[in-house]
């Protein structure tokens, strides 16, 4: 097996967030260095508790701290109507089994990279507010990045406005300092994640290999898959899980190499990721923009990576 690719996980659980984690930590080519959270699905406390106990429950052992309470800029804003009151309505969880580290997210990501011997790949799958203050605050760091794979944004159109997704929208100003960084980016916007659907006949797939994690997955799909149903989704649109898949099943994804601005005034667009489709920009290109999935690959990902967990609790 080829080296590793060392990880330092960023997001704000949330079931997809979950399940992206879920997905890296089965991965034999992922070295897990660390978590960070961000405030969005929830609030930071929320989402921090959520991180402890899905990494609890996955038997993650790496150090996790607690990022950022608020965007660079903009105040907070948070989808409770989306993932329930605790960020993670539905299966009953276990309490946290490790304490979280003093430091912040920000001086953690900082201290991974700086003692790391190999460039460090960030999964960002929240608002980007710690990854940008990271780079703010630790600019030298840069070198030492492997690169940014994030779920954010939608070149065809938004789902938070009409132009902007999520968490982009939360964080405007932390998305345009990724996207002028000059690191490698992986885009999975919505362009990708609302074609990456999981139906019923695949969380029962993922029941049915009938460990403990397997079954708390099964129940954060139906819950994804419940609550978008009433949206009027064909099935859910499991977003965050894909930015982990670009980097250990490119094979399922057809990217693009695409020049993206992010809006950060504008009345109406503010938080969009403007992508030029047509290639007509001086601009050169700044991201890998997924755009689609084999989505049959996708969910038979998701089964196996379940089957990698022990049948004890
Ligand atoms: O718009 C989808 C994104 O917002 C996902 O990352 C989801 O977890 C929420 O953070
Ligand atoms: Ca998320």
């Amino acid at each position: 097996m080829a080296d590793k690719i060392p990880v330092i996980l960023d997001g704000d659980p949330g079931h997809d967030d979950a399940i992206a984690w879920m997905l890296a930590a089965s991965s034999p080519m992922l070295d897990i260095k660390a978590i960070t959270t961000c405030c969005g699905n929830q609030t930071l406390e929320k989402t921090t508790y959520n991180a402890l106990r899905i990494c609890t429950l996955l038997g993650i052992r790496c150090p996790i701290a607690k990022g950022r309470p608020t965007p660079m800029v903009a105040p907070p804003m948070t989808a409770g109507a989306v993932h329930g009151e605790s960020g993670l309505d539905g299966p009953k969880l276990p309490e946290p089994e490790m304490e979280l580290e003093e430091i912040g997210a920000v001086e953690l990501m900082a201290k991974i990279i700086r003692e790391s011997d190999e460039p460090i790949q960030i999964v960002a799958t929240g608002p980007q507010t710690n990854v940008a203050t990271l780079l703010v605050t630790y600019p030298e760091l840069k070198e030492k990045i492997r690169g940014i794979s994030l779920m954010g944004g939608g070149i065809a159109y938004g789902n938070w406005s009409c132009a902007a997704e999520f968490n982009i929208l939360v964080d405007p100003e932390a998305a345009d300092i990724e996207f002028r960084s000059g690191l490698p980016i992986i885009m999975a916007g919505l362009d990708v994640t609302e074609k990456a659907l999981i139906f019923p006949e695949d969380f029962e797939r993922v029941r049915a290999v009938g460990n403990p994690v397997a079954k708390v997955v099964a129940e954060w799909l139906e819950f994804f898959y419940k609550f978008h149903r009433e949206l009027g989704y064909e099935g859910a649109p499991v977003h965050d899980p894909v930015a982990v898949t670009a980097l250990i099943r490119p094979d399922l994804l057809e990217i693009r190499d695409m020049h993206v601005d992010i809006e950060t005034k504008g009345e109406y667009c503010r938080g969009m990721t403007v992508g030029d489709m047509r290639g007509g920009s001086t601009a050169k290109p700044n991201a890998k923009v997924i755009m689609n999935i084999d989505r049959d690959g996708f969910a038979d990902l998701l089964v196996e990576a379940v089957k990698t967990y022990s049948k004890e609790v």
